[in-house]
């Protein structure tokens, strides 16, 4: 790193563009949405919020979802507060047979049920976990099984079991644990995986030692010899939330199925439209989704169902126009690794939202087509002095060009006021200069700052030797420098003498 670069890094702009991307406010220090809870505390976890603060604060960053967002927020909260009333009221009977709210979003890619779900738990400041449920296998052995996400919720706040018993556990893909006889599932029988999950949605306890597990075995050894006594580790799952979620493709069709046998008005399979298959998915029914491939007792168990919109191309926009877009602040982070602060026009906004529209995969396109956008600038600028850049759609329809004459600019700029600040003059460059100059530096196959500071090396002293205040660069002078030192020097002399 050049000793200047050095020096900026630690220069005010720089702290200032730094506090501009903290976000979110002041009692969100210590974390971002997408992180975990930093706390390790039962005691932070905060059963005190209600639905609408929860409500609020999640449509803050979940663009175009607010039905699933009160219903998920809604029963989270509740969650959390009966939690709360049975762990101070143990006293409290318990009601038999009560079922918790676990849930199941329902959603094309990209539309927010992972973020959704990390944003909630982050602001309650419980521990969570994601898994995959294609990665289980129905005897655990291979891949792992269901169980390792109640130990990884251990693990997540370092063996605090009671901490990790009011988790959240998230499993993506549970659709394809359907069984077989769906209609659109897939060939293989992964209901076993479904079973498994059964015990756990209820109330069991979880060992954190693993049979086939060696490092957990001798773990429990090394523990016994220190203790004196075998600690049986375990976890209760009773308190712990599971959220599942999945695209349920050909879900629609048997919803459409189903009310056409029931004489609803509904006349064809076939789906047209997004609005269709969400008026579809507003009908759903839990015997739809065991015609899906559920057991009855899996579909039991999960009373919260709501599925997301796809979001059109003005969700996409409002994605990237909100102040806590990950999207867009994490680019304007990038650069801020670099020293450079970044800003939009909105018309750019909008043309990303609508080239991510047409890649069909929700929010996630919205990435791709950011960084495809800004790669050449991202490539380019860390190695210029240019500290802030304005993302323009003209800008973006020929980046070469634009970027050639903004270096350029920059240099020459950058070039006078260094000047300006060593000797106290003012230097200026005429268009002709500039033409000149960028032509001889091409031809010379140097950059274009190295053949300034090399050919106008001797102007810093030789101009203040003539006494100017001022000075003007033009295309005489960047021709032949020496030459046109020289005679300045000398007419400068014959003044004086005469
Ligand atoms: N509705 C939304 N509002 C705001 N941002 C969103 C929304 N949906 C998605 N995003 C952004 O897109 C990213 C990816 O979304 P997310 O991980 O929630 O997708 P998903 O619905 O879980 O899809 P998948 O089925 O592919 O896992 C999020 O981290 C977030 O930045
Ligand atoms: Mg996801």
């Amino acid at each position: 790193m050049s000793e200047d670069k050095r020096k900026y890094t630690m220069d005010s702009h720089f702290q200032e563009i730094i506090k501009e991307q903290m976000i979110p406010d002041a009692d969100e220090v210590g974390k971002t949405p997408e992180g975990k809870a930093t706390s390790n505390k039962v005691e932070d976890v905060r059963f005190d919020i209600t639905p609408e603060e929860l409500i609020d604060y999640l449509n803050s960053y979940v663009v175009e979802q607010s039905r699933t967002v009160e219903i998920v927020a809604t029963k989270i909260c509740t969650h959390f507060h009966r939690m709360n009333l049975e762990r101070e009221n143990t006293q409290l009977k318990r009601i038999l047979g009560d079922v918790k709210s676990n849930m199941l979003l329902i959603g094309p890619t990209g539309v927010g049920k992972t973020y959704l779900i990390k944003l909630m738990a982050d602001k309650l400041h419980v521990p969570f976990v994601k898994g995959d449920a294609t990665k289980f296998s129905e005897t655990g052995y291979v891949g792992g099984d269901v169980e390792d996400l109640v130990r990884e919720l251990v693990y997540q706040v370092d063996g605090n079991i009671k901490l990790a018993e009011c988790g959240i556990i998230y499993i993506d893909e549970i659709d394809k644990t359907a069984s077989s006889g769906s209609w659109y599932g897939p060939d293989v029988s992964r209901s076993g995986v479904q079973r498994n999950l059964l015990k756990l949605m209820e109330e069991t306890e979880v060992d954190m030692k693993v049979p086939h597990d060696l490092a957990s075995q001798m773990e429990a050894v090394i523990e016994t010899q220190r203790t004196g006594k075998a600690v049986r580790k375990k976890i209760n799952t009773k308190n712990i939330l599971f959220v599942m979620s999945g695209a349920f493709t050909g879900l629609p069709e048997i919803i459409s199925k189903r009310l056409k046998r029931g004489g609803m008005g509904f006349t064809g399979v076939k789906m047209t439209s997004t609005e269709d298959v969400e008026d579809l998915l507003a009908k759903m029914h839990a015997q739809d989704l065991i015609d899906y491939g559920f057991e009855s007792e899996f579909v039991g168990r999960v009373p919260v169902v709501t599925y997301l919109n796809n979001l059109d191309e003005n969700g996409l926009y409002q994605i990237l126009s909100s102040p806590n877009s990950a999207v867009i602040q994490g680019k304007k982070r990038d650069f801020i690794a670099y020293g450079i602060k970044l800003t939009f026009d909105d018309e750019v906004l909008h043309l990303f939202a609508s080239e991510a529209h047409k890649l069909s995969i929700g929010a996630r396109g919205l990435v791709s087509i950011v960084e495809k956008h800004l790669m050449p600038f991202e490539r380019s600028l860390p190695s210029t002095d240019i500290k802030k850049l304005h993302i323009s759609l003209e800008l973006l329809n020929d980046p070469e060009t634009f970027l050639d004459e903004l270096i350029q600019k920059h240099t020459f700029e950058s070039f006078a006021t260094n000047f300006t600040k060593q000797t106290g003059i003012k230097l200026e460059f005429s268009s002709g200069a500039i033409k000149a100059a960028v032509s001889i530096a091409s031809e010379k196959g140097i950059k274009l700052k190295g053949f300034l500071q090399e050919s106008l090396a001797d102007y810093e002293y030789g101009l203040k030797l003539v006494d100017k205040t001022r000075f003007t660069i033009t295309s005489k002078v960047i021709t032949d420098p020496k030459a046109y030192l020289n005679s300045l020097v000398k007419k400068s002399y014959k003044g004086k003498d005469g």
